[in-house]
């Protein structure tokens, strides 16, 4: 049964559409706020340059609604990068990948000319860390990487029995005091065996589009 959250994120999503244009290079997230921009993107089937996927899951949907995917490698850079997000601030700045596909999620990201992030108000937070922190970790760095997470006073707990998209391993760091994520975000990503931070701060969303009860709020970082 559709819940009211699940009809905020489809308002979210619809939302979205207006970015996409006609020859654009896309980058689809992953997530279930993404789920519903991909069953509601049909009219572009065929009229985009290149579509990417952040995940297996997301390429897989993809097809099945006929779109061609292909490799990050050959769409060059992209226009436009459209994905949820566990939590966002008014800095833009995004805890993501509490579906696991945070690495590609980043790239993808990284790669793109203009992020969208796609969200419902339950996401919006005064203060980044509520939502455990996913950490992408190569297998063998697991336990060590935990470790210098509890000398951040963080309580890294293994998300057991799932392997990301590139064969590694996530850890979910609870209790973060993230008071400034771009300095949190760099240091974390000096700690070998860390492959990706979720925090996506020193690259954040560029446009926020929140589904809340009486509609949906676009905010433009300046
Ligand atoms: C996937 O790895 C995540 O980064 C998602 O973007 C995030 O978890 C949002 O997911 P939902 O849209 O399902 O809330």
């Amino acid at each position: 049964m559709a819940t009211n959250q699940d009809s905020r994120k489809e308002q979210a999503a619809r939302a979205a559409l207006e970015f996409i244009k006609p020859g654009m290079a896309l980058g689809v997230g992953t997530g279930s706020t993404v789920n519903f921009l991909i069953d509601a993107m049909d009219r572009f089937r065929g009229d985009l340059a290149a579509v990417v996927a952040s995940s297996r899951a997301t390429e897989a949907r993809l097809r099945a609604r006929g779109f061609t995917v292909v490799e990050l490698d050959q769409a060059g850079d992209l226009d436009l990068y459209v994905d949820g997000a566990d939590e966002a601030n008014k800095h833009f700045h995004l805890v993501k990948g509490g579906g696991g596909a945070l690495t590609r999620e980043k790239i993808l990201a990284a790669a793109s000319r203009k992020f969208v992030c796609i969200i419902d108000n339950s996401k919006w937070v005064a203060t980044l860390g509520k939502f455990p922190l996913p950490v992408e970790v190569i297998p063998m760095a697991r336990s060590w990487v935990a470790r210098q997470f509890v000398k951040l006073r963080g309580q890294p707990v293994w998300r057991e029995n799932f392997v990301t998209d590139n064969g590694n391993q996530i850890l979910d760091v609870h209790n973060l005091q993230i008071t400034n994520p771009p300095e949190l975000e760099s240091r974390l990503n000096q700690i070998p065996g860390i492959v990706t931070v979720g925090l996506f701060a020193n690259r954040p969303a560029d446009v926020i589009l929140m589904a809340e009860d009486d509609g949906v709020k676009r905010m433009d970082r300046r």
